[in-house]
């Protein structure tokens, strides 16, 4: 899949941009605070209805704007899936989505028709910050691969949200009880999913990190987000009071995360940060790989600042990891040779950004 023409309204500080973006890599460059970090942003917002940098979405409408609007053209894989997809938000919050004309309720319904794939300089909260971002991870994979999925991970929520309220408002184990068998149902096929998932995963990471890390011993395993040798209603039972103390739940599928680890130490502190921006990106690499194969579609790659933190040489091998997916790509960069220099392809498509002005520009590559 990839986006062939790409329209963006009034978002952050692009007022109107369009782009054809080409079916390999596309280069974007510009001066600090010139707007290429929003075009990715903004083609993220296509696929997921959020931003990757704010989670109040109404700060990525351009100041004194109504609204933003974005419409991207996609080539499909497969005919069936939707070709046009529209999206539209008004600052009181009213959001219009519509793929092929049609309105969209659920934004998983985008996620399925625009896979994406983003590592931003800010991607080390993948491994750094508290397991929810592991845990989006292991779930943007585990949803695309396993269509019962999505349906029991919604049911875990909804309970597990049901069970907390009842759980602050002081509810006796017996009012608890019912929630906990249905929690317990839903929690088996979301864990079992997520394992098969990381398992598949970790297969393919191996060649990717044999080439980006050589020399480091990497070790990813999952948890599942209570012990494994126990079973979980009877954990919930036994943790009732405990649970009810905090006015949450402590244990269960929503505590699932993904451990990295190097040399027996969290990857974190094993690994430098290029290390670490390249554990990422072999992450991602992975999963895309790993999509295609399971679906046939392949994801789409934004890649924000690729030389930063990076040498040539990895900068290089980065770059061919990616191309080789043969997924469609955004790269940005402050200057252009800083890609162009690494790359063993010409990119299809280069785009200079000034003050919120895309232009397409004439690009050959150096002898
Ligand atoms: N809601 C908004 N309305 C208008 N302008 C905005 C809004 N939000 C952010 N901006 C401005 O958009 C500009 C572009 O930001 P962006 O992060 O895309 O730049 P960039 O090219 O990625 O810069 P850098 O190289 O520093 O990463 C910034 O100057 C920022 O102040
Ligand atoms: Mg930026």
């Amino acid at each position: 899949m990839s986006i062939s023409r790409l329209t963006i309204e009034s978002f952050r500080n692009l007022s109107s941009a369009q782009l054809s973006p080409g079916d390999g890599l596309n280069l974007i460059y510009g001066a600090n605070g010139s707007g290429k970090t929003s075009v990715l942003e903004a083609i993220y917002f296509l696929g997921m209805g959020r931003s990757f940098r704010s989670h109040i979405t109404q700060r990525v409408i351009q100041r004194e704007a109504d609204q933003l609007t974005l419409f991207a053209q996609l080539q499909q894989e497969h005919p069936a899936q939707g070709s046009k997809v529209g999206f539209r938000k008004h600052r009181n919050g009213d959001t219009d989505v519509k793929i092929d004309g049609s309105r969209v309720k659920r934004l998983s319904v985008l996620a399925e028709t625009l896979p994406i794939q983003v590592i931003t300089p800010e991607s080390f909260s993948l491994l750094f910050e508290g397991p929810q971002s592991r845990r989006q991870f292991i779930d943007w994979g585990t949803f695309h691969a396993d269509a019962n999925f999505y349906p029991a991970w919604v049911n875990v929520r909804r309970i597990m949200k049901q069970r907390n309220q009842l759980l602050r408002d002081g509810a006796s184990y017996q009012q608890i009880q019912y929630w906990d068998n249905e929690l317990v149902r839903y929690a088996e096929p979301v864990t079992e999913a997520r394992k098969r998932y990381v398992d598949s995963l970790n297969e393919r990471l191996k060649g990717i990190i044999e080439e980006f890390l050589p020399q480091v011993q990497l070790k990813i395993s999952f948890t599942r987000g209570w012990d494994s040798k126990t079973d979980l209603n009877q954990l919930l039972e036994q943790q009732y009071l405990r649970d009810l103390g905090m006015g949450h739940t402590v244990s269960g599928p929503h505590k699932a995360d993904l451990r990295l680890r190097v040399a027996n130490l969290p990857a974190q502190d094993a690994l430098s940060r290029g290390q670490l921006k390249l554990l990422v990106c072999a992450l991602r690499i992975a999963q895309g790989r790993l999509l295609r194969q399971q679906t046939g579609k392949n994801s789409i790659y934004l890649v924000d600042d690729l030389p930063s933190e990076l040498d040539a040489q990895h900068r290089q091998l980065l770059l061919k990891q990616l191309t080789d997916t043969g997924a469609q790509i955004f790269v940005t960069a402050i200057e252009p040779a800083a890609i162009v220099d690494c790359l063993h392809i010409a990119p299809s498509r280069v785009f200079h950004v000034e003050q919120g002005l895309v232009t397409q520009i004439e690009h050959t590559m150096r002898e």
